[in-house]
């Protein structure tokens, strides 16, 4: 028993940023932004919230596969920005879709969060306890970023993907997922410290910090070896597989890894320049995008990769 995507659905904020509108508010520009990493525009939250975005991606996930809320046992949600300490995103999703009999619950894997609870289904279901899951990457990351840090506010975007996903005898062909959290410091984003009287700790909130250089270096070096191990496991030559579906993190990071596996960039596709950095939301956007536009054929072998803080990793290798 394996598992097979068979729905996917996406949202993204209305409002659009691009990168002139941010050259008008701090002292960045276009051509910045644009060489080093590949973002041109992004779409940021005015009205919507972590929580009505999953809602809108999931019941278009669950149109495109063509099955209602009640038939979901599962819903995860990976997350680093959701809405309240509690309940939990996925509560919230689990109540607007109708999913009465679904567990529900998040996960914080970062950037790596959807590929995260794409496995745990998958565990899930090896195990014969669920049949159909629910799984999601949202961010709301203009919320944690520190704007008066040019250095990383212009890289991220908010938006939420979905997917819905189903036991069956083909489809996940092999995966793997790792962290290292002794590097955790190079992108951190510290939570509200303790307001007990009795432990005077500092309890303003902090925003995400970046040591770009070593995230640069982490991903070039992992998810390459990562993509390779995941293939020899499934005895599936790289030539075989149609698409690289990778965390839209940077344009380089994306050229640096199709250099390193010698495959064509076009197999990577981008929606980075549209929607930046979306974290967990990044490779499941991109999925849906890749499936609204028709590149996804019955059969066809893609890859599915995810890494960011933690630091945490997670490579899929799928026939759809
Ligand atoms: N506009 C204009 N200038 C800027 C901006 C900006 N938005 N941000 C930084 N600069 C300046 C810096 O102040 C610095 O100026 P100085 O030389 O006068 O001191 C100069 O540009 C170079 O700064 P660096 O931080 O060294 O820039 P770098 O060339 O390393 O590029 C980047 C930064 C794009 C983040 C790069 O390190 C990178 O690609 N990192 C990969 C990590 C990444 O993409 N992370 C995304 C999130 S993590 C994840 O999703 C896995």
């Amino acid at each position: 028993m394996t598992t097979r995507i068979i729905g996917t659905g996406s949202y993204l904020p209305k409002a659009v940023v691009t990168n002139d509108d941010l050259a008008k508010i701090m002292d960045t520009s276009d051509e910045w932004i644009r060489t080093r990493t590949g973002i041109c525009e992004r779409h940021l939250v005015t009205e919507e919230t972590t929580t009505s975005m999953c809602i809108e991606a999931a019941k278009r996930a669950l149109e495109n596969a063509g099955i209602s809320g009640e038939e979901i046992d599962l819903i995860i949600v990976g997350t680093v920005s959701g809405d309240n300490m509690t309940p939990s995103t996925a509560c919230e999703v689990q109540a607007a879709i109708g999913a009465a009999k679904a567990v529900a619950f998040d996960m914080n894997a970062a950037c790596a969060g959807f590929i995260f609870a794409l496995n745990t289904a998958h565990a899930y279901f090896q195990a014969g306890i669920y049949k159909t899951a629910l799984i999601l990457g949202a961010e709301t990351l203009s919320k944690i970023m520190d704007w008066n840090d040019r250095s990383t506010c212009v890289l991220f975007g908010d938006g939420a993907g979905a997917a819905v996903v189903r036991a069956d005898e083909s489809g996940l062909l092999a995966f793997e997922q790792g962290c290292d959290g002794s590097k955790a410091h190079v992108l951190l984003g510290k939570s509200r410290g303790n307001n007990n009287p009795l432990v005077s700790t500092d309890t303003s909130l902090d925003y995400v910090h970046m040591d770009g250089q070593e995230v640069y270096k982490f991903a070039v070096s992992t998810v390459p070896a990562s993509v390779q191990r995941v293939l020899e496991k499934a005895n599936v030559s790289i030539d075989e597989i149609s698409y690289f579906a990778l965390h839209q993190a940077n344009i380089r990071i994306l050229q640096s890894v199709a250099k390193r596996l010698k495959v064509s960039e076009d197999k990577f596709p981008i929606s980075l320049d549209h929607c930046g950095n979306l974290s967990a939301a990044s490779v499941p956007v991109l999925l849906d995008e890749m499936n609204q536009k028709g590149m996804l054929k019955k059969g066809g072998k893609i890859v599915l990769s995810g890494f960011g803080a933690g630091l945490t990793w997670g490579t899929v290798l799928l026939e759809w």
